[in-house]
């Protein structure tokens, strides 16, 4: 078999794992061989590949990033997108698509699969946003970078008896923020999930204050102001599959906590800092995992179907189990965390 290779979306430490994962196995288990397409949906679509074979991976495994490059390209909001993705496939001389990304990347894969394209998914995102799956490779990473951040913002918080507003990555689910939040010992944790009162807020920061330490607010970036509004939108800016550019909501919350309080409040963005580098172990172990197995789903012809951790197991699940709804934040998990706040 030939197979076709793609990353799509942010890029998330662990995807090289997964593409090496598959290659080793595919190459000397079953004999096959693999291309890569480049950047996203845009490799397939305009015929733009990469040489992927063993020299290719060796060494790849601890780096971050993708070696096919990404993009957030959606064919289908391009004329004869899809028409133009099977051709290229049949000029490639491809049996088979495994298609590594989050919800956008991985939507296009549930509607071509549906469109009789022989793709097999593999989930990835630092958010941990994905349904179908116990958890997607790269958000322990991201975890990891942002409580090592909340840890070193402690002391100089202290030092200087300010508030400090860590703003991390999360659009619409506060995975990040909750386990970061919890595993650094943040004071007050505000996610997409849970409109936030300013005023419990700055209750919260004076009460911190009243027992001489200073608070540390992690804050997701899709978190808003319970009064409803667009607190976080920095522009109007949108990508192909419909997302406004997100950021901002970490500054608002500091002057507007410094306003109310009179207390002097930082706000600190961690941004892509918390996409890039080498992934942890826990990562790499499930981004290999779930390469070696996507690989037998599409040798074994099982089309359709994501990867996908239970428990400890890799399991297959149909691709728009994965993608019908994105796995949020429950409320008795963030309720758990509320008890340690202030
Ligand atoms: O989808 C993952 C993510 O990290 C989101 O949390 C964030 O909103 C988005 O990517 C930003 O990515 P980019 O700046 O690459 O568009």
């Amino acid at each position: 078999m030939r197979v076709g290779m793609l990353t799509g979306g942010g890029d998330c430490p662990g995807l090289n794992a997964v593409i090496r994962g598959a290659v080793r196995k595919g190459v000397s288990a079953y004999g096959h061989e693999f291309v890569g397409f480049r950047d996203g949906w845009r490799g397939p679509l305009e015929n733009d590949t990469v040489p992927l074979g063993i020299p290719e991976v060796r060494g790849i495994l601890p780096r971050g990033g993708t070696i096919l490059g990404s993009s957030r390209t959606n064919p289908f909001a391009i004329d004869n997108g899809v028409e133009r993705i099977k051709d290229n496939l049949a000029a490639q001389g491809c049996d088979a698509l495994i298609a590594i990304g989050g919800e956008d990347t991985l939507g296009v894969a549930t509607k071509l699969a549906d469109l009789g394209v022989n793709v097999v998914g593999v989930p990835k995102t630092i958010d941990n946003d994905l349904s179908g799956t116990d958890f997607t490779f790269g958000f322990d990473t991201a975890v990891n970078i942002a409580t090592e951040a909340i840890d070193r913002l402690h002391t100089t918080a202290e030092s200087h008896h300010r508030v400090l507003v860590v703003e991390v990555m999360g659009r619409h689910a506060g995975w990040i923020a909750l386990h970061a939040g919890l595993a650094g010992g943040a004071n007050i944790i505000l996610i997409p999930e849970r409109p936030f009162d300013i005023e419990k807020v700055c209750a919260q920061v004076e009460s911190r204050f009243a027992t001489h330490y200073s608070p540390i607010i992690v804050v997701s970036e899709g978190a808003v102001p319970a009064e409803g509004g667009s607190m976080s939108l920095v522009s109007g800016e949108k990508d192909s599959f419909g997302h406004v550019r997100l950021g901002g909501i970490g500054d608002r919350l500091a002057s507007e906590i410094e306003h109310r309080t009179g207390k002097e409040a930082r706000a600190v963005v961690l941004g892509h800092v918390q996409r890039g580098g080498s992934p942890t172990a826990f990562d790499r172990w499930l981004a290999t995992r779930f390469g070696l197995h996507a690989i037998t789903a599409v040798h074994e012809g099982d089309f359709g179907k994501m990867m996908s951790l239970r428990g400890t197991e890799i399991a297959r699940v149909p691709l728009s189990e994965g993608t019908a709804v994105l796995k949020l934040v429950r409320p008795d998990l963030y309720e758990e965390a509320e008890v340690l706040f202030g």
